[in-house]
């Protein structure tokens, strides 16, 4: 792991890390026990000690690379609250909250509401199915949201009323890459320091048409190969500079490094089990 500064001889030399909060949750009921992406094989046994060991990898990494890292009880019966990216969706503040499209994952939905509404959130409860960062995600000032597995079209209407910001939907086709934060990442955080923000994405996990309008708004985005997809590789966390990714994803790896990025790689095996990586486990949250 390298923890150094940009070297000026790359292209995106000037790439700043800006501190970040997120919200993460100790995967201390993890299991595999219901199916509801292909990842998930509740026949095969998982390791709730080596998911803990690997998280805290994770959580700790963070706190190393300077940002604040707030956390949620986990509770039994939901081995899913780990992934604490489906726990909402925060920008100025307010919270939407998620509606689950899986009965499994419904009881996180208060967790996490009343979570909001006890650290300073004005929460703003969901009428349409969504499920919170894991389909909608923050590029400058606009919502890239996905659809077709999990939130409906009808809550990309909804996130656009209740932040008042353009919103872009784009459909999933691939089962694999069910929620937009498998499929597309976020390069670059909100601020004027870094100009316009940048992403990176799978190009095959897209239908025609939502590939088109990634390729008419984000001309120079990192395109990943199934190779790193498939260890979930997008399903990374960028603050600008470093960015944490699948220790798998080499192909990723390199692309980021070439572009001036720092990808610092980590092993979530354990929760890849449940169809989740480095993003899944971790919610922005924007005051
Ligand atoms: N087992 C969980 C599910 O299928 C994994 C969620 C992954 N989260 C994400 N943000 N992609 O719902």
């Amino acid at each position: 792991m390298t923890l150094t500064a940009p070297d000026p001889t790359v292209e995106g030399a000037a790439r700043v890390a800006v501190p970040r909060t997120w919200l993460m949750c100790r995967p201390e009921h993890f299991t595999v026990e219901y199916r509801i992406n292909p990842w998930m094989h509740p026949e095969h046994p998982t390791d709730t000690s080596r998911a803990l060991a690997q998280w805290q990898r994770l959580h700790d990494l963070y706190v190393e690379l300077g940002h604040d890292v707030r956390l949620i009880d986990p509770e039994p019966g939901l081995p899913d609250m780990v992934y604490a990216a489906n726990g909402g969706f925060t920008i100025d503040g307010i919270a939407y909250a998620p509606r689950f499209a899986h009965p499994e994952r419904a009881g996180e939905a208060p967790a996490y509401s009343r979570w909001f509404a006890d650290n300073g959130f004005r929460l703003v409860e969901a009428a349409e199915t969504n499920e919170g960062e894991g389909d909608f995600l923050l590029v400058g000032d606009t919502i890239l949201a996905g659809t077709g597995f999990r939130s409906s079209n009808s809550s990309h209407e909804e996130v656009g009323r209740v932040f008042d910001r353009e919103v872009v939907s784009l459909e999933l086709v691939d089962p694999r890459f069910y929620h937009l934060d498998t499929a597309l990442a976020v390069l670059d955080p909100v601020t004027p320091a870094v100009g316009a923000p940048n992403i990176a994405y799978l190009p095959g996990a897209f239908d025609d048409r939502s590939r088109a309008e990634l390729e008419r708004r984000y001309p120079d985005a990192v395109l990943v190969s199934d190779e790193d997809a498939v260890w979930l590789g997008l399903n990374c966390i960028s603050d600008g500079y470093n960015v944490v990714i699948a220790e798998r994803a080499t192909g990723f790896e390199a692309s980021l490094r070439e572009r001036g990025y720092n990808p610092i790689g980590v092993d979530l095996s354990e929760l890849l089990l449940g169809g989740g990586g480095v993003k899944c486990c971790t919610l922005e949250l924007r005051y």
